[in-house]
């Protein structure tokens, strides 16, 4: 089988391509990135020999080199990943996520149809639900109601996905799935940059009451959810995944904190996300049913292993923290204060 993974070199992304390689031997992976400031090609540095392995640096807008790899690459499924990713990015500057998140996903969509691939599967977030009371869980039959550019630039691709399912029949898979944690998430997401800021005696960013809720799960617990639905979910179906993990951001910082051996004064409460979605909650029951999945890491020692990481790879995210972030991080975070 020959799978394209889109965004192979970002976070989960990462994470997944290894997953695939270990669990279907008989599986070649093509990689498609256009390694923006997120993709970094170290994370997958040695998999440069895999015969089972192939890294194509290009943006999947380019409708013309998709299609050609398509062709050459004779493309059995696909696992779109690929996208811009961070909510404070996008109220900073929306319109790359529009053309990567939306027509980069049609693209995609037009050649699986053309190119007639048994499974598409668009993975996307249960950021497009919205925003919950401080009560009950997303199903996946909870409206679709996006807060930021970003999610709603992810509603609108997945409502196109389940559009090209219904209309054209194209193998869709829609996955939702709440917030990740684990090794090569860019340390611009909380869990990263609150340990890579512990561990630089900086101060740790808060938005607002630090109150807002997350439902986190571990990467390798998504990924094999995503493997699981590519294989068995239904064509134009949804599913859900989360590890019913629900914790409040200043609770996750002060566990950051304890871990690295700082103090909690280093919390900052600073201005908060315009628009920031209050509380996050998934309900896995569907994934869990009908995918015979089910979520294997429990929160605090996963988080405790993920700190781990990060302190023992300094030298992984200095490299990130350079150039172009620096810059981001200034415009994010020099206001705020
Ligand atoms: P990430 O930002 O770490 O990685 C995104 C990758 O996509 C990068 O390697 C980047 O270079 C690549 N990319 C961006 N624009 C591209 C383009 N035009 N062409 C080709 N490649 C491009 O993101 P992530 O956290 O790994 O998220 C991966 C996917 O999972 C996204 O679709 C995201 O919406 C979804 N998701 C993420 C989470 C989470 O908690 N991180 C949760 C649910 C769903
Ligand atoms: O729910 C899934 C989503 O989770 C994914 O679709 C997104 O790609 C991913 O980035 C993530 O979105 P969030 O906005 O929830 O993640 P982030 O790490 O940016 O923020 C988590 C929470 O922490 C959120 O309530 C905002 C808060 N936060 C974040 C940062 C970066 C802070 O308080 N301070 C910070 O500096």
């Amino acid at each position: 089988m020959n799978v394209l993974v889109t965004g192979g070199s970002g976070f989960i992304g990462a994470n997944l391509v290894r997953l695939l390689l270990a669990e279907r031997p008989g599986w070649r992976i093509v990689n498609l990135d256009k390694l923006t400031y997120a993709g970094n090609p170290e994370n997958l540095a040695d998999l440069a020999e895999n015969p089972r392995y192939r890294f194509v640096r290009a943006d999947i807008c380019n409708g013309e080199l998709v299609a050609d790899l398509f062709r050459t690459e004779r493309i059995d499924g696909v696992m779109h990943l690929a996208a811009e990713s961070h909510v404070d990015r996008s109220i900073l500057a929306p319109s790359v996520f529009i053309e990567t998140n939306v027509r980069g996903s049609q693209v995609l969509l037009e050649a699986a149809r053309e190119f007639g691939v048994k499974r598409f599967l668009h993975v996307s977030t249960d950021e497009v639900y919205g925003s919950l009371g401080p009560t009950g869980l997303f199903t996946e039959e909870t409206p679709v109601a996006p807060s930021s550019p970003y999610s709603a630039s992810k509603a609108a691709s997945d409502l196109l996905a389940l559009a090209y399912a219904h209309t054209f029949r194209v193998p869709v898979v829609v996955t939702r799935c709440s917030n990740n944690y684990g090794p090569y998430q860019f340390p611009e997401k909380l869990i990263p940059l609150m340990i890579a800021n512990a561990v630089r005696d900086l101060p740790l960013p808060v938005y607002g009451d630090g109150m807002n809720v997350r439902d986190w799960i571990h990467v390798e617990d998504h990924c094999r959810g995503l493997l699981a639905a590519f294989e068995d979910g239904k064509d134009g179906e949804v599913y859900n995944f989360g590890a019913s993990s629900e914790r409040h951001n200043i609770h996750i910082v002060k566990q950051v904190l304890d871990l690295v051996g700082k103090p909690h004064s280093l919390v900052q409460y600073v201005k908060d996300r315009p628009g920031h979605d209050r509380r996050y909650a998934i309900d896995s029951r569907k994934a869990q049913a009908k995918l015979g999945w089910a979520p294997r890491r429990r929160f605090e020692d996963a988080l405790a292993e993920t700190v781990r990481w990060y302190v023992e790879r300094r030298a992984w995210w200095e490299r990130i923290i350079s150039g172009e972030y620096l810059r981001y991080y200034e415009k994010q975070y020099g206001a705020r204060r």
